[in-house]
């Protein structure tokens, strides 16, 4: 299966685009970019990016455009990009959905295609709540509906399981605000440009992956 071109996952936090976008890029052979994951990268190694990103995030406010711009314009010039990728968590500003329209453009793929994943705010609580991520290679459990077979060990590189400090209560909120002001408007910037697609999120993760199967399939007809 080729999918040539850049797929976009929009939802707000807990909605499940990390979860799908990492079954996606395995099904299709093409690299995840999360653009969390690449800032939470920065920080650990302790890099210039990584030292001002970290009390944005640790706030759960945006890092700046400029900042996120570089990052993944020197991500999507490597090679492992030529088939096509998932971008998960990006764009999240409008200035960014513009910049990569334009990186895109100038790189040679055509339109994105976007999905808006759609999960009521009880349900993201509960899912952030449950999520624990391994420390090593980054694959994501739930303790309610994907928990690990040991605790705290992950099933596939036996790394320890750790929570995200920017799932707590308070960080949470501020991250669900800045999602609605300035991330939620970007479904009705790629409507106008006819590539978005809406999928119920909020079913089991097995429903999603089918859901997701048949808008690429349809897309590629
Ligand atoms: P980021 O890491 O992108 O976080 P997010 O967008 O808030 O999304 P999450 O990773 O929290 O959720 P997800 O939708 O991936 O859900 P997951 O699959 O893990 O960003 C973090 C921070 O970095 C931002 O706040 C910002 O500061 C900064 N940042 C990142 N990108 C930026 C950008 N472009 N511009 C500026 N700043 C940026 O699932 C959640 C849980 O639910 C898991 O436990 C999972 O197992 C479970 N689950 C998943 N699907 C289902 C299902 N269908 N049913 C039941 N449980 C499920």
């Amino acid at each position: 299966m080729a999918l040539k071109r850049a797929l976009i996952f929009l939802g707000p936090p807990g909605a499940g685009k990390g979860t799908q976008a990492k079954r996606i890029a395995q099904a299709y052979h093409v690299p995840h970019l999360s653009t969390g994951d690449m800032l939470r990268d920065a920080i650990a190694r302790g890099t210039e990016l990584g030292r001002l990103a970290k009390p944005v995030m640790d706030h759960g406010d945006l890092v700046p455009d400029d900042l996120v711009m570089a990052m993944v314009e020197e991500r999507l010039a490597a090679r492992d990009c030529d088939g096509g990728c998932v971008f998960d968590g990006f764009p999240r500003t409008l200035p960014q959905a513009q910049g990569l329209g334009a990186v895109l453009e100038r790189l040679g793929f055509g339109k994105p295609l976007v999905v808006d994943f759609h999960v009521d705010e009880e349900t993201l609580l509960r899912r952030l709540a449950g999520r624990w991520t391994c420390s090593v290679g980054g694959e994501i459990y739930n303790i309610y509906v994907a928990p690990p077979k040991v605790p705290g060990i992950c099933d596939r590189d036996g790394g320890k399981l750790i929570q995200r400090s920017d799932d707590r209560p308070e960080v949470v909120t501020e991250r669900f605000r800045a999602y609605e002001r300035q991330t939620k408007p970007l479904a009705e910037y790629y409507r106008r440009q006819g590539v978005l697609e809406v999928v119920d999120a909020s079913r089991s993760m097995e429903e999603v992956s089918r859901a997701l199967a048949g808008i690429l399939e349809r897309a590629q007809k």
